[in-house]
Formats: C-alpha cells, sequence, structure tokens
C-alpha cells in the first residue's frame, strides 16, 4: 500500500481489512457515497515522508463535482440518520471505537501516522486509542446531552401570566465540515465527526495532504461498522484549488477547523451565516514562581515542549522564569535535554522525530537565528540534518526576538526571565495568541491569581498545557480560536436550539386547587356530546340530573359551545323545575 518503503499496514492479513482503500498504482482512494473511489481527474497527490523526504504514499485528487456530490450525498443521508433513535447512533459509535481498537486496525492506523507525519511510535498508537475512547465517550455523553431539553413557562417574565409553556431542544445543524490538521490527523478528525454524528448530522472531511492516509484508515473503521451510505466522506484534494470552493459551499452548516492562524482566518472571513469551531495556534507560556518545584517545572518543560517535537498548538512555547530560580531550572532542563533519543519515529524510544516538513523545519531555523543575531544563548547549540532538528533551550530571549511572540513548532523553547509575575502575565496578555498557559508555584493562593490574570482560554496548575482528556473544555482566545471544543462543547456547537411554545386559552398554575378555568374552544355539538351528558347532574340545583334537551325538542345542533356549563345550559332541561337551560 505504500509507494516508497516498509509500512507495516502491507503485510497480507491486513490488505484484506485496507485493501479496498487503495488502487492497483498504491494510490488511495476518497471515501463519499459509502464507497471508496478514485477520482476522474486521474491525478495524485503526493505523501512526503517526513523523516526520508520521499514520498511515501498518494492520494487520490478529487473534483471540483466530485466534492459537490459528496455534499448532496451528505444532505439525503442527514435526513434519515437524524430520525435514526439516539440510542442507536450511539451504539454505531460505540461499534466503530471497538473497530478502531482491534489489534489490526490500530496497528495499520498507527503505522501509517509514524509513516506520514513522523509520530513516534508510542504516541501513534496513544493517538488511536485516545480517539477510539473519545468515540465512546462521546456515545454516552450524546445519550446524556441529548434526550434532555428545557421547560420554560412563561409567568417568570414581567407582564405575563402562566399561559405559555416552551419546550426546547437541540436538533442537528445539518452537513459539519470536518478539517483536522496534519499533527493529529486521526484524534483531530474523531473530536469533530463523533460529536457531529451523534448529533444527527453528516459529516464531509477534508483531511490534511499529511496525514490524509491515517484519517482514510480510521474512516474505514467507520465504513466497516456499517455507517449509512453518504453520511461520512472524506474528500481528498488540492486546498490551494478546491479550499475555498468546499469552505463556502451552501450545504455547509458548520465548519470545524484546526490549523494555521492565517488559514483559520482566512476560512472566517469568508464563511458567512454559519458556526465556526476553531482552533488556531498558540504561544502556550509557562511562568515559573520563585517557590516553585524546579524538577517538577522541568519535567513539564521537557514533556509539555518537546513531545512530538513541540509539534503541538499545546506545547510549551515561551518559559517566562523569574530571576531568582532561572538558572536552577535552565540546568535542569538541560540536564534532561541531554537525555532525549532523537531518532526515526518507528523506534519505540524515539523522543525527537523530524518535524513535518523542510518549510517547517526551515522556518524554525528562521527564528532561531534571530534570537541569536539578537543576542540569546543557545545552550545545545544548533544543530539540523534534513528535518530533523536537536532538541533546543534558548535562553536569556527578550522581547525583540520572534521567537518570543512566533510559534516555532518545532523542538525549541525559549526562556524568558522576569523580574515580577506581573511582567511574566504582562508578555502572556501581549500575545496575538491565547489558547493556553500554565504556572508553576507551590502557593495555591497565588496560583489561582496568576491563573485568572493570564489571559488564555485554559491556565494548568502545576502542569504542562495540554488538551485532554478530551472531554474537558478546550478553547483559546484572540486569534487562537473561535468557540470551545471537548465532547460536550463539540456536541452542543453542533446543534442548534429548537422551541415548541404550547400556548394556553387561559392561564395555569400548577396545585392551584379551585381556580380551574377550562374553556373549550368553540366547535359544533355533535349526536356523541348528547349522549354523554345524559344523566349530568344540573348545573343550577345540583340535586337532579338533567335530560338531554334532544329529549325534549330537536337538540340545538349548531349551538356553539364554551365551556362545559354553557354546554349543559344550552342543551338539557331539569326534570324537576323545567328550567331549560337555553
Ligand atoms: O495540536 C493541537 C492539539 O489540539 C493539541 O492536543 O494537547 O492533546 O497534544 P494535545
Amino acid at each position: 500500500m505504500s509507494i516508497g518503503g516498509d509500512c507495516r499496514c502491507c503485510v497480507d492479513e491486513e490488505i484484506d481489512a485496507f485493501g479496498e482503500i487503495v488502487d492497483g498504482n498504491g494510490v488511495f482512494k476518497y471515501y463519499a457515497d459509502g464507497a471508496w473511489k478514485i477520482s476522474s481527474s486521474e491525478e495524485s497527490l503526493p505523501v512526503i515522508n517526513p523523516t526520508s523526504r520521499e514520498p511515501f504514499f498518494a492520494i487520490t485528487a478529487c473534483t471540483r463535482c466530485e466534492v459537490n456530490k459528496a455534499f448532496h450525498s451528505a444532505k439525503e443521508a442527514q435526513k434519515s440518520w437524524a430520525k435514526t433513535p439516539l440510542f442507536k447512533r450511539a451504539e454505531m459509535l460505540h461499534k466503530v471505537a471497538g473497530v478502531m481498537k482491534e489489534k489490526k486496525n490500530m496497528e495499520a492506523i498507527a503505522e501509517c501516522l509514524i509513516k506520514e507525519v513522523a509520530k513516534p511510535d508510542k504516541d501513534a498508537y496513544t493517538e488511536v486509542v485516545r480517539s477510539a475512547d473519545l468515540l465512546s465517550y462521546t456515545a454516552e455523553e450524546g445519550i446524556r446531552i441529548l434526550s434532555q431539553g428545557k421547560f420554560l413557562v412563561s409567568d417568570s417574565f414581567p407582564g405575563n401570566e402562566r399561559n405559555k409553556l416552551c419546550l426546547s431542544s437541540k436538533v442537528p445543524l445539518g452537513i459539519i465540515l470536518a478539517i483536522p490538521p496534519f499533527n493529529y490527523p486521526v484524534n483531530l478528525t474523531v473530536s469533530k465527526i463523533g460529536p457531529a454524528l451523534i448529533a444527527g448530522n453528516a459529516v464531509v472531511i477534508k483531511p490534511p495532504t499529511q496525514g490524509a492516509v491515517s484519517t482514510l484508515h480510521m474512516i474505514h473503521c467507520f465504513h466497516m461498522s456499517g455507517f449509512p451510505k453518504g453520511l461520512i466522506s472524506c474528500v481528498t484534494i488540492k486546498a490551494s484549488e478546491l479550499g475555498d470552493y468546499m469552505t463556502t459551499h451552501p450545504l455547509v452548516n458548520c465548519i470545524s477547523f484546526t490549523g494555521g492562524c492565517e488559514t483559520g482566518i482566512s476560512i472566517s472571513q469568508k464563511a458567512g451565516m454559519i458556526p465556526l469551531q476553531m482552533e488556531l495556534g498558540g504561544k502556550d507560556a509557562m511562568i515559573v514562581l520563585e517557590d516553585a518545584d524546579l524538577d517538577l517545572a522541568a519535567t513539564n518543560i521537557i514533556k509539555g515542549g518537546f513531545s512530538y517535537s513541540g509539534q503541538r498548538c499545546t506545547a510549551v512555547k515561551i518559559v517566562l522564569a523569574m530571576e531568582g530560580i532561572a538558572d536552577a531550572l535552565v540546568s535542569k532542563v538541560n540536564a534532561q535535554i541531554a537525555k532525549l533519543k532523537i531518532g526515526p519515529p518507528e523506534r519505540i524510544d524515539t523522543d525527537i522525530v523530524d518535524v513535518v516538513s523542510e518549510a517547517s523545519a526551515d522556518f524554525i531555523e528562521s527564528l532561531v537565528a534571530d534570537a541569536i543575531d539578537n543576542g540569546a544563548k543557545i545552550c545545545q547549540g544548533w544543530k539540523r540534518r534534513g528535518n530533523k532538528i536537536w532538541p533546543l533551550l534558548i535562553d536569556n530571549v527578550t522581547t525583540e526576538m520572534r521567537i518570543a511572540w512566533e510559534e516555532p513548532f518545532g523542538p525549541v523553547i525559549p526562556v524568558m526571565r522576569i523580574k515580577s509575575v506581573e511582567e511574566g502575565i504582562e508578555h502572556c496578555n501581549s500575545s496575538k495568541y491565547g489558547l493556553q498557559g500554565c504556572v508553576f508555584t507551590k502557593d495555591i493562593n497565588k496560583a489561582i491569581l496568576v491563573s485568572d490574570a493570564m489571559e488564555s482560554g485554559t491556565i494548568q496548575i502545576n502542569a504542562a498545557p495540554a488538551r485532554g482528556p478530551d472531554h474537558f473544555p478546550f478553547q483559546g482566545i484572540r486569534d487562537s480560536g473561535i468557540g470551545s471544543q471537548g465532547v460536550t462543547n463539540s456536541i452542543n456547537f453542533m446543534t442548534k436550539i429548537k422551541t415548541t411554545v404550547i400556548n394556553l386559552p387561559s392561564a395555569s398554575y400548577s396545585l392551584a386547587v379551585g381556580d380551574y378555568e377550562y374553556k373549550e374552544p368553540e366547535r359544533q355539538l355533535d349526536a356523541g356530546d348528547f349522549e354523554a351528558m345524559r344523566g349530568a347532574p344540573c348545573g343550577y340545583c345540583a340535586m337532579h340530573s338533567l335530560i338531554p334537551s334532544s329529549r325534549l325538542k330537536t337538540p340545538p345542533t349548531t349551538t356553539k359551545l364554551s365551556s362545559p356549563f354553557f354546554l349543559r345550559a344550552n342543551t338539557h332541561n331539569c326534570l324537576c323545575t323545567r328550567i331549560t337551560y337555553k
């Protein structure tokens, strides 16, 4: 299945499961209408292995017409899916979670992650398991959230009696366009499509080119689980040609995008009146106070800054260390950097892998060069080979340097020494980003004050920034994003509120015994009405039964009624008094 190497998903027994997603020339198909297809464009796009920098996979390049058809199929499929009982939608998500966790499927997906985005082996497997768990949790959370609505009464608002009863519930948006990034092509796809599907939406996915094959393998698990035809599509495109066409397609009802800031802003400017959920860049600051546990802080700088070579939007992207402890902290971090293993992603003990592309490595290099030119101290010396960049701590960074503000998305961490906690907070809040941040101190009172003052979507106390667990709310402010994610928030985000108001003819108050004032809507009498009233008590004397007027004379069949009292008055006579209620 690979075009350039020894991917483990080529071995015989796995071809059975995933064979249909690739054509005879090794080109990966796109998924639409419940089937795997090669584009009529006959064009393919190479997926470059970041480590070898050689083409490793090839994906088919869909045409505009094929993308359009995927949206139309989604529209049809969504109507039936929205009518599928919630518990069945949840069952389907549990099923696909199980399929993803089957050993051979998990291995096939993880191996693609290793080959096309250089995800380290252990992280690749973790990503698949985490994604399956996310789907199971989404199924359960969806049941909880979507089986409930709200009931409101009108007399809580001034000037109203209790004559309006309002029922509100969550209904699907329609078609969700999911655009995940290269660094989590599996997890950040399921975090969009799981909530979308449980809420009754259809999804069209535009995977990243680098990462597309992992996404396609994961989507095949949905296919094998029997999701309805057309409900899920995964179209591989040249974003430069069809990106705008997809994001502005009239059938799109919501876009969930994770990726670069510029692309996110450009999508939002063109999107029009549809809800947007966006996770963009971050420049997550770690503020280390004088009383911090420095070993803990150093370990979190390593884990938070260097895992997956810093290619996470929640990576620690600047350390703001109080001057009094900065030397000690830097030396602890340097000691741990010396132990990091730099190598290929296939090796189980590799910590630092090649960054995703040459362009990315060039950008990181330009930030480091700028820092050096402006007087920063490079603790390990600069070392790069191809896309491989050796982990680097840059000390004595100042606000004049680009690296103080821009996100490297690589294994490079700047340290800025601060004279006061206010200076650290000020730096954090002056960034155009505001995704996450963290503070290290043993004083919980200080931690809360600093956390409140840092203007970011999430602040971690005594731990590095991280999105998970995947049900926690996750959001950025300023250029870091729009809307909030996390399973619960995404389910809510991918629904809209629909209300139905029951208007009563008169106010009605619960347990207000004796005030019963039912007004039957006016209607014509029929023979059944007279029969039902036979033998009813007299409304005036309450001593005698009434006999229907029909016994005495021709019933007034055209009489209009407005209440039971009038029903009796108009149609009955009291036997003893001979009062005719007319
Ligand atoms: O890269 C962006 C991701 O949302 C970060 O997720 O904190 O689980 O690595 P993570």
